[in-house]
């Protein structure tokens, strides 16, 4: 089990010609994710959240500051840290077994206990029966499902998730977090992985987090960090979730008017 810590990183992309500026992307965010969280890190589109979490998986290196899980800084990308990616990215030819599969044989599972995995994973987002279809006979949602199943069977230390229902339609979105809320609430905690979940969404912060930390506009810099105490699964009619959307929405709506 896991700990992230971000330490004063910022990013900073080159130009891409001699005339072109440099873009500070994110300005010296710091915070820290305990061991079985869910951080949602919200704010407004080109604020920097997919380059915070490329940077945490450790596709992008961080131009100052500094990522550590447990206490150590963060190296190359690794299972350890598996990305669920907006797109799904799940291989087209490859069966939703195949897809689920290809992590644990790189991690070098042996078959037997690969098909436990890959059982235990599928039941676990909803997915019995579908083993042997290929990702176009699919919904998004299904898809979303495996690419889901298929970061979580390689056992990480840290899931990562970028906007992960942004590509579904309302309702699927709704049932798709209605089913994340379904697994973060029926898993004993001790067995729950730590989750960062990128996110433009109030809503589903507030029904999937334990953490919300709010970013600014461009540089995004922390705005706040929010705890969220409210039992799971979270009731959206309740005083208090209403409570919490709102305080949120006044965060984000404050970025909006600094920047008008
Ligand atoms: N590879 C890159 N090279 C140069 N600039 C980049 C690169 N990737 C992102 N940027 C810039 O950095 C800023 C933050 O981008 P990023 O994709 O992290 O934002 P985001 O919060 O994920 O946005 P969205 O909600 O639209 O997905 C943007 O201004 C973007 O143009
Ligand atoms: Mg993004």
């Amino acid at each position: 089990m896991s700990n992230l810590t971000v330490k004063n990183v910022s990013k900073i992309y080159p130009g891409h010609s001699a005339n072109d500026e440099p873009v500070l992307a994110l300005d010296r965010v710091s915070f820290h994710v305990e061991d079985h969280e869910f951080c949602s890190v919200l704010g407004h589109s080109g604020c920097g959240k997919t380059t915070l979490l490329m940077m945490m998986a450790g596709f992008e290196d961080a131009s100052e500051g500094q990522i550590m899980v447990d206490g150590k800084p963060i190296g190359k990308p690794t299972w350890q840290r598996s990305i669920v990616f907006q797109d799904y990215a799940l291989f087209p030819w490859m069966t939703v077994q195949e897809n689920i599969s290809f992590g644990l044989e790189m991690k070098k599972i042996p078959l037997a206990d690969r098909k436990e995995v890959i059982q235990k994973n599928i039941q676990l987002v909803g997915l019995s029966g579908f083993e042997n279809r290929y990702p176009h006979q699919l919904s998004g949602g299904m898809k979303q499902r495996v690419s889901i199943a298929r970061a979580l069977a390689v056992d990480p230390k840290v899931l990562l998730m970028d906007e992960p229902f942004a590509a579904l339609d309302a309702q699927n979105r709704a049932l798709m977090q209605e089913e994340m809320g379904r697994i973060l609430a029926s898993s004993d905690i001790t067995q729950r992985k730590t989750m960062i979940m990128v996110t433009h969404s109030i809503d589903e912060a507030v029904i999937l987090s334990d953490r919300i930390v709010v970013l600014t506009r461009r540089p995004g810099r922390v705005k706040a960090n929010v705890i969220v105490n409210l039992p799971r699964p979270r009731v959206e009619e309740s005083p208090e979730f209403i409570a919490l959307k709102r305080q949120i929405r006044d965060l984000i709506h404050d970025e909006f008017e600094i920047e008008a």
